[in-house]
């Protein structure tokens, strides 16, 4: 893991490599028309079925709206995208200048739940659990949950999951669980999680900013 970490600094101080330039405008408009009647203007959407998506990184948003838009991400709800009008035709280059805009929006954390083990998601995330092999979350993600980017390996980004709805969360980590999401790293620790701690951890992710 620590390999990974210093990696992904390596790549940061050499600079992302160089991908064809976005155009935010055109992706803001991209945006209010096909995508924020589920995931909001700005990518902060208030509902738990539909991640938050501002300022995450934008060559994880070209991803995966590209492999939801080809159907090979099809887990959960991801059908609802899929099918939603607009999506099925939208170009490589046209997703590229949405997740731009997307990635420059401010993001907004939801409230953590007093009453679902705030403690134990906290505990999760900064340290992780030793005695499972359970690494800590931040050691990836960042400490804020903001966040990594990591081009140049196979990794192609450590998302941002900070803020996120910890619905969304806990279903994440129930499909690496199964093996339905891929992603040996995220399978590794998803296994090793109980359902008490995915949705411990699910909800002190959704109030870090
Ligand atoms: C009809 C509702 C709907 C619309 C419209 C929609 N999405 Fe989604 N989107 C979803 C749902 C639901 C998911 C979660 C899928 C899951 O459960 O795994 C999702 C997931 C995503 C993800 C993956 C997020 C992550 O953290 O892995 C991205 C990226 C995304 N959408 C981008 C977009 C973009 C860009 C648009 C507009 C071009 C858009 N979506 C339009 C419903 C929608
Ligand atoms: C060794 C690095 C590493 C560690 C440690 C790690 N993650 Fe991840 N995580 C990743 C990578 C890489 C991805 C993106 C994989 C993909 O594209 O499916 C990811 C994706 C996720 C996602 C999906 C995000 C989305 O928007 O759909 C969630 C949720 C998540 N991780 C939660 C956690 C939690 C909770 C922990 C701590 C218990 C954790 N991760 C620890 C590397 C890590």
């Amino acid at each position: 893991m620590k390999r990974i970490t210093l990696l992904a600094l390596s790549v940061l101080a050499c600079g992302v490599t160089a991908a064809p330039k976005a155009d935010v405008a055109k992706g803001k408009e991209i945006a209010a028309t096909l995508c924020s009647s589920c995931h909001a203007t700005d990518g902060n959407s208030g509902i738990a079925t539909y991640p938050r998506l501002a300022a995450q990184m934008p060559n994880y948003i070209e991803k995966h709206a590209r492999d939801i838009r080809d159907g090979k991400r099809a887990w959960g709800n991801a059908e609802q995208m899929r099918v939603s009008p607009g999506i099925s035709t939208m170009t490589d280059e046209q997703i590229r200048d949405v997740a731009a805009f997307f990635a420059t929006q401010y993001p907004k954390a939801g409230e953590v739940h007093p009453k679902e083990n705030p403690e134990l998601g906290e505990k999760l995330f900064r340290g992780g659990l030793a005695e499972k092999g359970i690494p800590a979350c931040m050691s990836c993600h960042g400490p804020n949950g903001a966040g990594m980017p990591a081009g140049g390996t196979d990794t192609l980004a450590f998302p941002r999951i900070g803020g996120q709805h910890k619905e969304y969360v806990v279903e994440q980590l129930k499909a690496y669980q199964s093996g339905v999401r891929k992603n040996a790293m995220m399978e590794d620790i998803a296994k090793r999680l109980s359902a008490e701690e995915m949705n411990a951890v699910g909800n002190f992710i959704q109030g870090l900013h």
